[in-house]
């Protein structure tokens, strides 16, 4: 039987990629599945559909004749379960078996933020997942991120994590891991922790950088409140800007040393290493001649 899916977040790093692995490869025998791509301002004629989790009038019409949804929170909302909450009852309401949540290494079931989305799905859903990825290996190359756009314009990473060190992973192996919980026969009612295979510091990230783009790219150490100020600055919200900031200064003390099988163990291959990613897109940072 052919599985339909609403990817929210379709449009996004993670999403888009969990939307063409499904509609595209053959998942478990279930070849092709049916995407419903969420997004706030869908492109006519596509798989797309208008969805916007603040709007809450476009929830039951994208969930019509789902089987299962990826989740991805509303961004720079510091309490997204005051909207998830209520889309997951009435998803479940509508029939949806299945939900795969993207959460993150720095958030456990029950903590700020998504985590509070985490223990709801655990409790509520049938079948479920969630996701706990390291930092995106995207963040140094996507148009818009802070540290993509810092290394383009001032050849630096500023962050306030120290020396601390991150198993930085590729979205693609989030995804991939993403279309395996949806897919699998036998659902993973589980949390994957989901790291690259090693972790780096951003000095240790600068110098691969460096080594494929042409340019002297060094990482700048700041204070918390620098670090914080320069996000709200860049257009995050408060709230949201202080638990990032938060997370950097756990990365300091060693939260995020560690590496985790998850991404091997469930989809077979091993997870794409920084030094592979730096070279597959060193155009991303090279300079204009
Ligand atoms: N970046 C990291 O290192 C990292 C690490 C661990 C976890 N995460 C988590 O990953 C998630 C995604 O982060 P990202 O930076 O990679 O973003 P992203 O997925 O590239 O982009 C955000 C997506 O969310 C959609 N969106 C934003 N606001 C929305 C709203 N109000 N209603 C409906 N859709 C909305 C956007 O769609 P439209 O614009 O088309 O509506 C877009 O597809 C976040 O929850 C973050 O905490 C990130």
């Amino acid at each position: 039987m052919t599985m339909r899916f609403l990817i929210t977040g379709g449009t996004g790093n993670t999403g888009s990629r969990v939307a063409k692995a499904l509609a595209g490869e053959d998942t478990s025998g279930r070849q092709g599945a049916t995407v419903r791509i969420a997004s706030r301002t869908p492109a006519p004629g596509t798989r797309q559909v208008r969805f916007d989790w603040a709007d809450a009038a476009t929830h039951a019409p994208a969930l019509t004749g789902v089987d299962g949804v990826y989740l991805v929170p509303p961004v720079g909302d510091a309490e997204p379960a005051r909207l998830m909450v209520p889309f997951l009852e009435r998803a479940l309401a509508a029939g949806v078996r299945r939900f795969v949540l993207l959460s993150s290494s720095a958030i456990a079931e029950g903590g700020p933020g998504v985590g509070e989305v985490h223990r709801a799905l655990r409790e509520l859903a049938p079948e479920w997942a969630v996701l706990r990825p390291s930092w995106f290996m995207q963040n140094f190359v996507a148009p818009g991120h802070l540290h993509g756009e810092s290394i383009r314009t001032a050849d630096e990473i500023v962050t306030a994590t120290g020396p601390g060190r991150v198993a930085f992973v590729d979205a693609d192996d989030i995804a991939a891991v993403a279309v395996r919980a949806l897919t699998d026969e036998r659902p993973h009612n589980a949390a994957h922790l989901i790291t690259g295979p090693q972790a780096l510091s951003y000095a240790d990230i600068a110098e691969a950088v460096s080594g494929v783009s042409g340019r002297d790219v060094r990482h700048r150490s700041v204070s918390v409140a620098v670090f914080r100020e320069r996000l709200v600055t860049a257009g995050i919200p408060e709230a949201f800007a202080r638990l990032l900031a938060a997370m950097d200064d756990s990365i300091a003390h060693g939260s995020e040393d560690r590496v985790d099988p998850a991404v091997e163990r469930v989809t077979g291959r091993a997870p794409r290493s920084f030094a592979d990613f730096a070279a597959r897109h060193a155009a991303a940072w090279t300079p204009a001649p």
